[in-house]
């Protein structure tokens, strides 16, 4: 009897330290914080004078959804950005007319972006749309087909006279940008919904201890090591959980024997060799007020290997992971960070990354965290948008 009652003793013992609430220090209170609030607020890209406008909108989004933007007519952005897969495609590598160097990686919440693609070979979401229509291995297109298409069909063309206020021009890398630029309208749109985690965050930042006990433990614990002796945040940090620059982490550099990514150091070169960085003439903002970045950036030895820091949001359900799609499962990417090789990391991350030499359930609880960050089931559906009467 008294034995049970010991026991029973024990064990409430431990269910209350199990129901205890995570404690949080005041960095680490200040380090949850900055990654919201969630949305953040939306403002016109000034680089895109369509930006926000209805009918660009409505414009991108047929374009995007259209294979007949392609050399064969079989592939259009969404075929590769699907949105039933948070606008990735699940596949290690992307397979337009050919397979990629890169893996596909999600087009939401790019309004906040200042570089695009894994190199920041753009620095601009239309000058980043443009890029997959030309390349031979994803869409194989031209600026000459691409104007054809919009001049001659009725649906784009009507979309596009009410989008910039003016018939299609006869300047076909003039019809080309702005179809772009209507493109990236579209994308701009795109914004993950609201998580758990953003709920336990503006819980934690009004001190409502009841609806942050709603937030299960193991992503508590896992949130902790997230802002904490993870350090995570260093580089996924702020709303986005990312810093929105370049990192080397030790992830391979070779797309096949003998074939190397260069990364960001090639993107810078790219980036600075385009007609359609944000110097240029197709920039809508005549002050270039957005321009300083590119203006100032040179590659250097450090960039070598070097890729985009990829935000978190959604990163669940976006499988496989890395530039080169090398890591299958979440569970891997984080025991990347358990056991990588600090020799591999040659740049600047060298001296932030140690191996972190996680006990297994603290990959769990990391894993547990990340999985908090996926948004409710909300099928994309097209958009009935205040369109111009076209059809
Ligand atoms: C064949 C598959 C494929 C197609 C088709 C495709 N993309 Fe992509 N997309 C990719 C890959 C791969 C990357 C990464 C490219 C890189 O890093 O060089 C990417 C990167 C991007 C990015 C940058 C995202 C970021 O986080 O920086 C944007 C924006 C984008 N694509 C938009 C588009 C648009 C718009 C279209 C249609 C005009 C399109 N893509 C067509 C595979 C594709
Ligand atoms: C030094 C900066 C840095 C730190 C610190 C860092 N990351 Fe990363 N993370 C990156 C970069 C850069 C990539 C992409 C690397 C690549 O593709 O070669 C990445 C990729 C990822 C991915 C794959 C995402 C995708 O869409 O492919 C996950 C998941 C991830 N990191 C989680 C974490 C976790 C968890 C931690 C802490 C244990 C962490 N990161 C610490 C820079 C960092």
């Amino acid at each position: 009897m008294r034995r049970a009652a010991l026991l029973l003793a024990a064990s409430l013992a431990a269910g209350a330290a199990i129901a205890q609430p995570i404690a949080f220090d005041a960095a680490e209170r200040a380090r949850i914080l900055s990654h919201g609030p969630w949305p953040m607020a939306w403002s016109p890209d000034p680089s895109n004078r369509v930006s926000g406008r209805p009918a660009a909108v409505a414009l991108g989004e047929r374009l995007f959804f259209d294979t007949r933007l392609s050399g064969n007519g079989l592939v259009s952005c969404a075929g590769c950005h699907r949105p039933k897969q948070h606008w990735s495609d699940g596949h290690a590598r992307a397979i337009g007319h050919a397979e990629a160097d890169r893996n596909t990686p999600t087009i939401a919440n790019l309004r906040h972006s200042r570089w695009f693609g894994w190199d920041g070979a753009a620095d601009n979401l239309w000058a980043q749309s443009l890029r997959p229509l030309l390349d031979p291995r994803e869409m194989s297109f031209s600026i000459a087909a691409l104007a054809r298409l919009v001049r001659s069909e009725p649906a784009f063309d009507c979309r596009y006279r009410a989008a910039f206020g003016r018939s299609v021009p006869a300047d076909d890398e003039q019809v080309a940008l702005d179809a772009a630029k209507a493109l990236a309208a579209f994308q701009e749109t795109i914004v993950t919904g609201r998580t758990s985690f953003d709920d336990f965050r503006d819980a934690l930042a009004r001190g409502d201890a009841t609806a942050m006990a709603r937030y299960p433990a193991a992503a508590q614990r896992g949130l902790k090591l997230f802002v904490g002796r993870a350090q995570c945040s260093v580089c996924h940090g702020g709303p986005l959980f990312t810093n929105g620059e370049f990192a080397e982490i030790g992830v391979g550099h070779f797309v096949r024997p003998g074939v190397v990514d260069p990364g960001r150091h090639d993107g810078i070169r790219k980036l600075k060799a385009s007609p359609y960085n944000l110097l240029g003439r197709w920039n809508d903002d005549r002050s270039r007020g957005t321009a300083t970045g590119t203006r100032h950036v040179a590659a250097e030895h450090r960039n070598f290997g070097e890729f985009k820091v990829p935000g978190l949001r959604n990163v669940a359900e976006t499988a496989p992971y890395m530039h080169d799609g090398s890591v299958a499962t979440l569970r891997e990417a984080v025991r990347h960070y358990s056991e990588l090789d600090p020799d591999r990391v040659h740049s600047d991350g060298g001296t932030l990354l140690k191996p972190l030499k996680l006990a297994d359930a603290e990959i769990d609880d990391l894993v547990a965290f990340l999985r908090t960050l996926t948004e409710p089931p909300a099928p994309f559906a097209r958009r009935e948008l205040t369109e111009p009467r076209c059809d």
